[in-house]
């Protein structure tokens, strides 16, 4: 038996950012918390304007939080929220990429639930009330995580990054319009869209893969492989930012499903100690930690070196599996992201640490095999 989650209503292509007055209108909304960051807000003619003229055309008040970061943190949180109470809003709409949403889930979870996020609700299924009608107008291609029941938060005294994942985080409405996606420069379209790709394959080898979200990783790897590398050269390649904005939104529905695995359970202690930027961890973790799962499922793999364009007429399986982590590599070094960890500061000290809490992650137990402390710690020093 599989469950399977998305949001009540999702609007998709160029324009669409113009529905979210009336959709906020449709949910009640008369004053809403815009939650975003003082980049997106201060953009003129951006996204946020864009999200603020379509809310006036419903007569619908907004009200602004800007201090998202990215990994969003536990304060940023709390400063939210300051404002929703405060304000007394009735709803909220995020305008950004992941880290705008979900500091906005945060933000509902925070307004309806008593007591600490990370000690009382970190985990599965555990929040007990539902959110202020959340609306989520996303920015990059990305996290997914406009579509999803997950929301990453940074616990900065811990420097961990803790996830809630709960149906309750699901927001009512997404919109992904790809021309709001086209303004963003290289190295976050290039990471963002490496998160992506390790969504889709992670969800593609998880134990939780179904033939509902097989479907939707399949296409997501395939319009990644054949768009990242247009969509980082040429920003305003409009045909490449909407193939990405499709392939984020379907490796989104993927691992809202499927789940995820060892890339994004260590990437997140990447993230939490070093605030490293989730895609460029993820990015290069997911090739060491594909070395790692591949024997669970060898023609998993094949089949991904074949959804990337490669080549595997007349190789086994094996070596067809092979090409698929040759491949990741391949797109990840043409879009100029780092090999390796050393360059980013980071230290062999710490992976005892990342590794226990990396096996604590919500994200460790859909992993393909089930490793121990040292299989991580060897996976963290491969990718060293
Ligand atoms: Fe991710």
């Amino acid at each position: 038996m599989y469950d399977y989650f998305m949001p009540n209503v999702n609007f998709f292509g160029r324009g669409s950012v113009s529905v979210t007055g009336e959709r906020c209108k449709i949910l009640g909304g008369k004053k809403v918390l815009i939650v975003t960051d003082t980049f997106l807000r201060g953009l003129r003619g951006g996204p946020v304007e864009k999200v603020v003229n379509s809310l006036k055309k419903e007569d619908i008040e907004a009200i602004f939080y800007d201090g998202v970061e990215p990994n969003p943190k536990d304060t940023n949180v709390a400063d939210g929220l300051k404002i929703f109470r405060a304000e007394n809003c009735d709803m909220i709409v995020t305008v950004g990429g992941g880290s705008a949403h979900d500091c906005g889930k945060g933000i509902g979870i925070a307004a309806t639930h008593e007591g600490d996020l990370y000690e009382d609700y970190a985990g599965i299924e555990k929040l007990e009330y539902p959110l202020p009608p959340l609306v989520c107008v996303n920015t990059t291609a990305g996290t997914g995580s406009e579509v999803t029941r997950h929301c990453v938060i940074t616990h900065t005294k811990k420097k961990i990054k803790f996830v809630i994942v709960s149906w309750r985080n699901t927001p009512l409405v997404s919109i992904n319009d790809p021309e709001l996606m086209t303004g963003k420069p290289a190295g976050l379209t290039a990471a963002t869209g490496m998160d992506a790709l390790t969504h889709a394959v992670e969800s593609y080898i998880s134990l939780g893969a179904n033939p509902i979200t097989d479907a939707a990783a399949i296409q997501a790897i395939k319009l990644i492989s054949g768009n990242l590398r247009q969509a980082v050269a040429y920003g305003m390649n409009m045909e490449a930012r909407e193939n990405m904005a499709y392939a984020s939104l379907l490796a989104g529905m993927a691992f809202n499903n499927a789940g995820l695995g060892y890339v994004h359970a260590m990437a997140h202690q990447l993230g939490g100690v070093y605030d490293m930027p989730h895609g460029v961890a993820n990015a290069i973790l997911l090739p060491h930690v594909a070395r790692f799962n591949l024997i669970a499922n060898p023609q998993r793999f094949a089949d991904i070196a074949e959804f990337m364009g490669e080549n595997i007429d007349g190789l086994s399986v094996r070596e067809a599996a092979d090409k698929a982590i040759q491949a990741i590599e391949k797109i990840s070094q043409d879009v100029n992201i780092p090999m390796n960890l050393k360059d980013l500061g980071v230290r062999e000290s710490d992976f005892e640490l990342m590794a226990k809490m990396a096996l604590q992650d919500g994200n460790a137990i859909s992993n393909p095999i089930q490793g121990n402390e040292k299989d991580i710690v060897s996976i963290f020093k491969s990718a060293f």
